[in-house]
């Protein structure tokens, strides 16, 4: 017991946590030298932290005084707050405040600074996000290589062997049936080239919007898969920033794709408008629907993730609901900032 006691004397002298040994609302008995020294350094004020303080963490708001847990003295639960350094900066902490005597009115109220915690958790973050860009374009050139190698590279090759075939050729019916043939070839991979380019990046995207690059790759898609597509909008020629235009019109063509792929339906239904506050995009199917809880991804299982990803980088909410038997909706709110500000 004594060798205990010692001990936690030792680590309540020493840690970096600062503690505070609190009488009634906030007379300090006793604190430990990382308090004195957050003390020295903090513009701190036990009587009255929130005049100091820079509001806490709640779970609607980063700094929030509503409902503030250091005031209420909430027992037994940790919340993160900010301090004001006496140089300047706010700095983030994690707070403490538990009732170990309730009839004297004692209380410990612990700090701990979190700063190096968020720092190494932004990295973190930022690591996964690299990785998780680089992986995505891998992928990306992978599927370009693969499509340049199978289908454009082998068209043109088939188009110079019939060409080579020409010169030993001797009759005019060979001679012109092998240019005919060519001919054919050479349009396919044309047309192949075309349709490549428009779906690594449409140049009506750019030049006309949202609204007419979905009007066309709609019109492809339909010829394409022989689904049609009921696309409801009043958005014409409404012009939003490109990075923007380019997240709508990129989660339009997975979803869509994955219901080609997977829905096993024979109409989707497009909505794009405007309110007050967001842009508003809906895609839904009435096709045979997956669990989106449990499932497991039918082929690279990227385009889910891709599509949250895109949406939440413009701070957008992604909503994905799929029952079995039940279809899927996919939908994307973007909000539009005040005049003068990203997305209007
Ligand atoms: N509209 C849909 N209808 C039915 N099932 C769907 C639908 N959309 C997605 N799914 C299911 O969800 C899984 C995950 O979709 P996701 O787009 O993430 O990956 P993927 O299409 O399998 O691969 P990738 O998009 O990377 O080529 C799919 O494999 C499929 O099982
Ligand atoms: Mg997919």
């Amino acid at each position: 017991m004594e060798i205990t006691s010692e001990l936690f004397r030792k680590a309540y002298e020493q840690m970096s946590d600062a503690v505070f040994l609190l009488q009634g609302k906030s007379e300090i008995i006793t604190s430990n030298p990382a308090a004195n020294r957050l003390l020295d350094q903090y513009e701190v004020n036990l009587d009255d932290f929130c005049t100091f303080c820079n509001g806490y963490t709640s779970n609607f708001e980063e700094r929030t005084c509503l409902g503030c847990s250091l005031r209420k003295r909430v027992d037994n639960e940790s919340f993160q707050l900010f301090l004001n350094l006496k140089v300047g900066k706010n700095i983030p902490f994690s707070a403490s405040y538990t009732l170990i005597d309730e009839k004297a009115g004692i209380s410990v109220l612990i700090l701990r600074n979190l700063t190096q915690q968020q720092h190494t958790e932004q990295l973190l973050k930022q690591k996964t996000m690299t990785e998780y860009v680089i992986n995505a374009q891998e992928n990306e050139r992978k599927r370009l290589s693969r499509e340049l190698h199978d289908g454009l590279a082998q068209g043109l090759f088939s188009t110079l062997i019939e060409l080579r075939k020409i010169k030993y050729m001797t009759k005019k019916e060979d001679y012109e049936s092998s240019l005919s043939e060519m001919d054919s070839m050479l349009a396919t991979t044309l047309e192949d080239i075309r349709n490549m380019a428009i779906e690594l990046r449409p140049s009506s995207l750019d030049d006309l919007g949202i609204f007419a690059a979905l009007k066309a790759y709609f019109k492809r898609y339909e010829q394409l898969f022989g689904i049609h597509v009921v696309f409801v909008s009043e958005l014409y020629g409404t012009r939003f920033p490109a990075s923007v235009e380019t997240m709508l019109y990129r989660v339009t063509q997975e979803a869509l794709t994955n219901a080609a792929k997977y829905a096993d339906v024979g109409e989707i239904e497009v909505y794009l408008f405007k309110t007050k506050q967001s842009i508003v995009l809906e895609i839904n199917d009435q096709g045979i629907g997956f669990s989106p809880d449990h499932f497991t991804a039918q082929g690279s299982g990227l385009g889910l993730l891709n599509m949250k990803e895109r949406v939440e980088l413009l701070n957008g909410d992604f909503e994905l609901r799929s029952e079995p038997q039940q279809g899927t909706k996919v939908l994307v709110r973007i909000p539009i900032e005040p005049k003068g500000g990203r997305t209007t």
